[in-house]
């Protein structure tokens, strides 16, 4: 079957309460264009809880109790993610030419432009090319993580998920993970082919320390305390787009078509 292709650089950020189905909705994403890649903040931090890093070990109170951790822990994470990836360089310590190891990999191919760093303020540049395109599901969520964000690589469109919060917490309590691949099943809605098992690796699978009802609730009041001055920060930008859906059947062929209407769809 021919898959869509995006023509430009799609660089997202999913917003929205804790289990509206952001990761979800990433996945559905992935599948449909297959030139898009993730970055959860959520699986990352929960990465170094389980391999007990340094900051994985300070992280893992604040994610217990429902509440964000440090924006200089979580930008930290990110970057050096983005980097690794391939996503962002970073200009002052490598230099172009060095860091291009096949000589004319993008500078002479028409379509992908890289943004030299002496045009922005930023040590760092990016590529245009759709190859480029990622979704961040989780990060940013406050107004200076985005305001940092900004400066490294600018996001070019920003979903906001909303779904009334006494819909999205039943969807909590019959939530299960496939830890090592941040899969996510419910036993409702898309539950596992068989029981307590990921299709993929047939690993068990677990619940998440913070699917506790009492600690949903506390991520659902700093959710709400940080997500206005954000969402406000980028409807100034003017890539704000809001889809509203009690669930994630009604909101994915909305976000499908927005993708496809801003990033010039092509089938091939
Ligand atoms: P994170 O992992 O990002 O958690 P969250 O925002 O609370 O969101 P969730 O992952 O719980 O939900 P989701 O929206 O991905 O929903 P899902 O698709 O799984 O962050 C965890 C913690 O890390 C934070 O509390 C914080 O401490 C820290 N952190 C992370 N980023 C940070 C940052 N930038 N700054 C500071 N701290 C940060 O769906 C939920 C469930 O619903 C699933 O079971 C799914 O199968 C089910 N479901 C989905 N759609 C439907 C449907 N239509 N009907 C029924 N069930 C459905
Ligand atoms: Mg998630």
């Amino acid at each position: 079957m021919a898959m869509p292709r995006l023509t430009r650089a799609a660089r997202t950020i999913l917003v929205g309460a804790p289990g509206v189905g952001k990761g979800t909705q990433t996945d559905r994403l992935m599948k449909q264009f297959p030139e898009l890649s993730s970055i959860s903040s959520g699986d990352l931090l929960r990465k170094n809880v389980r391999e007990r890093t340094p900051l994985g070990i300070q992280a893992e109170s604040k994610m217990k109790a429902g509440a964000l951790v440090p924006d200089a822990m979580i930008l930290r994470l990110i970057v050096n993610e983005l980097t690794t990836r391939g996503w962002i360089r970073d200009s002052t310590l490598r230099p172009y030419a060095v860091y291009a190891s096949s000589v004319d990999m993008e500078e002479t191919t028409v379509d992908s432009v890289i943004v030299p760093s002496g045009l922005r303020t930023s040590r760092y540049s990016y590529s245009e090319h759709p190859s480029a395109s990622f979704i961040l599901d989780g990060f940013p969520r406050t107004a200076g993580q985005a305001v940092q964000l900004h400066d490294i690589v600018p996001i070019n469109l920003v979903v906001n998920l909303n779904t009334p919060s006494d819909i999205i917490i039943d969807r909590i309590c019959n939530r299960w993970v496939h830890e090592p691949s941040g899969r996510v099943y419910n036993t409702t809605f898309n539950a596992p082919k068989v029981d307590g098992k990921d299709d993929i690796t047939g690993e068990p699978l677990t619940r998440r320390a913070d699917d506790d009802p009492e600690v949903w609730k506390a991520r659902l009041k700093s959710f709400k305390e940080n997500n206005e001055p954000l969402l406000e920060h980028y409807d100034k930008l003017g890539i704000l787009w809001t889809v509203n859906g009690n669930s994630s059947d009604e909101i994915s062929p909305q976000l499908f078509k927005e993708f496809g209407r801003r990033f010039g769809v092509l089938d091939n």
